[in-house]
């Protein structure tokens, strides 16, 4: 299994491109199934998650064809089981994905349960009780959600709590039912409104995306598009803290700062001086970065996977900073890893307490989620001496190229086979 090994002190200068987001990326693609003409998608990223999501669609009959320049195309015309299987869908929750455009076109769906994961329960309740509400017939047996529907109809669904996949999965849904959908207290992530850009794109009627009310009037059928993937900001912004945390400065490109407000905002608490052009986002932090508060919430709030990288830059701040995790129930698993490298963390039920040390020392830390492991890679470029983050399999489901782009910037960084 893959490692990490990193050589912490080096302060992160140069420019680095951002890639095109992966939870915009992954409901786009499962996008292509909603319809018998080919999804051209541009500015994907290589990540594992991508490739995953390819496997499963193509087991489903969808052709997919993948360049070097991150255009993908996918052609759905011979779709003829509509399965995701459990191997799969335990590697990649965001299977649940194809869920909705399955019963949505071909009538009928056969998606694994996914089961617990290392942040959360993450039950599907709500992706389950629109499509009811859209006329679905479900039923859940031997581990499978077996869903079922001549056509889907228009409803008005409330969801209990916002959902981002969720959202996606029912927008989706209904975009080819009869009749109208409103679906209330929905997400309003970016990547919402990027995957219903790419819908209206293919000729769906859907407005409101970006606020909490979406409305969809749905049509027979959608055709093919092309449509470029939004730049990834969970991404932009762990390469932010990092150049924050190690007192850098460092100039990001094909990003763009309005999807990240919040995160920004915490940035320049901590001390960092921010200029944003379009397209172009640059950072300095000139001395120790001090402590920031913060409570993770839906959209437009601080974001749930920015949490852990924070986490990184408190232990290491002036100050004491307190974190809240609103989202996910058992999202701190990187704490206790953090304490590892030297880091004074307290954390009872949902609140971190960190209070900023003055160094930390490298060690072998492992970690069992996506945005854990970056907080992990964060920490080691600050630590003295060698850092070895294993189990980086997570950090290859999200981050393109993460070591490379850290090189790029000077980080003594490199992967062990
Ligand atoms: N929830 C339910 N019932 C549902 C759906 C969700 O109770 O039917 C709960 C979840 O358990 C959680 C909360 O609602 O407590 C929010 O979960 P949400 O459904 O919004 O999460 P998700 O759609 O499964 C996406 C991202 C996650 C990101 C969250 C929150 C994708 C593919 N994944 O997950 O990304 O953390 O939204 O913003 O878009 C990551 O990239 O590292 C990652 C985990």
């Amino acid at each position: 299994m893959d490692k990490l090994a990193i050589q912490g002190g080096a302060a992160l200068r140069g420019e680095v491109r951002i890639s095109g987001a992966k939870n915009a990326a992954l409901p786009l693609m499962c996008a292509a199934l909603l319809t018998r003409d080919p999804l051209r998608l541009t500015n994907v990223p290589h990540l594992r998650d991508v490739s995953t999501m390819v496997r499963l669609l193509a087991q489903m009959g969808v052709a997919a064809t993948l360049d070097d320049r991150g255009a993908l195309a996918l052609d759905a015309s011979g779709l003829g089981n509509p399965v995701a299987p459990y191997d799969l869908v335990k590697t990649m929750r965001a299977s649940i994905l194809v869920l909705g455009p399955l019963v949505a076109r071909h009538g009928e769906a056969r998606v694994s349960l996914p089961g617990g994961c290392a942040i959360g329960l993450r039950p599907v309740d709500q992706h389950l009780k629109g499509l009811t509400a859209m006329g679905a017939e479900i039923a859940v047996e031997h581990g499978y959600i077996h869903a079922k529907a001549k056509r889907l109809k228009g409803a008005r669904i409330f969801m209990d709590l916002v959902t981002v996949t969720g959202t996606e999965n029912l927008m989706m849904a209904a975009a080819l039912a009869e009749g109208t959908t409103v679906l209330e207290n929905a997400a309003r992530e970016p990547e919402v409104v990027d995957l219903a850009n790419c819908l209206a794109a293919m000729g769906a009627r859907v407005t409101g995306a970006g606020s909490d009310v979406i409305v969809i009037e749905g049509v027979e059928r959608l055709s093919g598009a092309a449509h470029r993937i939004m730049p990834d900001r969970i991404e932009t912004g762990t390469f932010l803290v990092a150049a924050a945390a190690t007192g850098g400065e460092v100039r990001l490109t094909g990003t763009d700062g309005t999807y990240l407000e919040a995160v920004l905002e915490k940035l320049r608490e901590a001390g960092a001086e921010l200029a944003e052009e379009p397209g172009t986002i640059s950072i300095a932090m000139r001395g120790r970065p001090r402590s920031v508060n913060l409570r993770t919430a839906p959209y437009p709030a601080f974001p749930t996977d920015m949490q852990a990288q924070f986490m990184a830059l408190d232990a290491v701040a002036e100050g004491t900073g307190v974190i809240t995790e609103t989202i996910f129930e058992n999202r701190f698993m990187h704490a206790i890893e953090l304490q590892r490298l030297g880091a004074n963390i307290e954390t009872s039920g949902n609140t971190a307490v960190v209070k900023g040390v003055a160094k930390l020392d490298g060690a072998t830390v492992m970690a069992t989620d996506l945005r854990a492991s970056a907080s992990l890679v964060v920490a080691g470029l600050v630590a003295q001496g060698e850092t070895v983050v294993d189990r980086i399999y997570h950090l290859d489901r999200g981050y393109e190229a993460i070591e490379e782009k850290l090189s790029k910037l000077g980080a003594r960084i490199r992967r062990v086979r």
